[in-house]
């Protein structure tokens, strides 16, 4: 693993923008390229347009031109590991593979290790918009 990969998701909370549920996540990405891109939660007064932290990051990597997820750190901060929603373990599976190491992060314990087919079984992806 990344040695500030953890460090670095944790780090990221600490931006979130979330007066409205006070749950500041933090998400860290190591792309296949060997880059960090982190990401916080923003949430908005109309709440459905809230953004996941897990989202912020993604859409930190792919902006920068990466596509591949090695590795992604989520921290919140709560005493179980927590995961993702739905919507963003679809995010996280359109850019993964399943060698993709998914870390559940929380304050004073080792992360908890999953892979996306774990989070996601039968996912929706890419493949099956193949129609021939
Ligand atoms: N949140 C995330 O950032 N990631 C998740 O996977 C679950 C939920 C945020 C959204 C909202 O700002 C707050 O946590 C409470 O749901």
């Amino acid at each position: 693993m990344h040695p500030d990969l953890i460090s670095r998701a944790q780090q990221a909370a600490q931006s979130a923008y979330c007066p409205y549920s006070n749950f500041p996540v933090g998400a860290c990405i190591h792309s296949s390229t060997g880059k960090l891109y982190s990401g916080c939660n923003i949430e908005n007064a109309s709440f459905s347009l809230c953004i996941c932290a897990e989202s912020s990051a993604i859409a930190q990597m792919v902006g920068n031109g990466e596509r591949l997820i090695s590795a992604i750190a989520i921290f919140t901060p709560t005493q179980i590991p927590t995961a993702p929603c739905g919507a963003c373990r679809q995010r996280i599976f359109e850019f993964s593979l399943d060698s993709t190491r998914i870390y559940l992060c929380t304050p004073g314990n080792e992360p908890t290790k999953k892979t996306i087919t774990e989070l996601l079984p039968h996912a929706f992806g890419p493949n099956n918009l193949e129609t021939s």
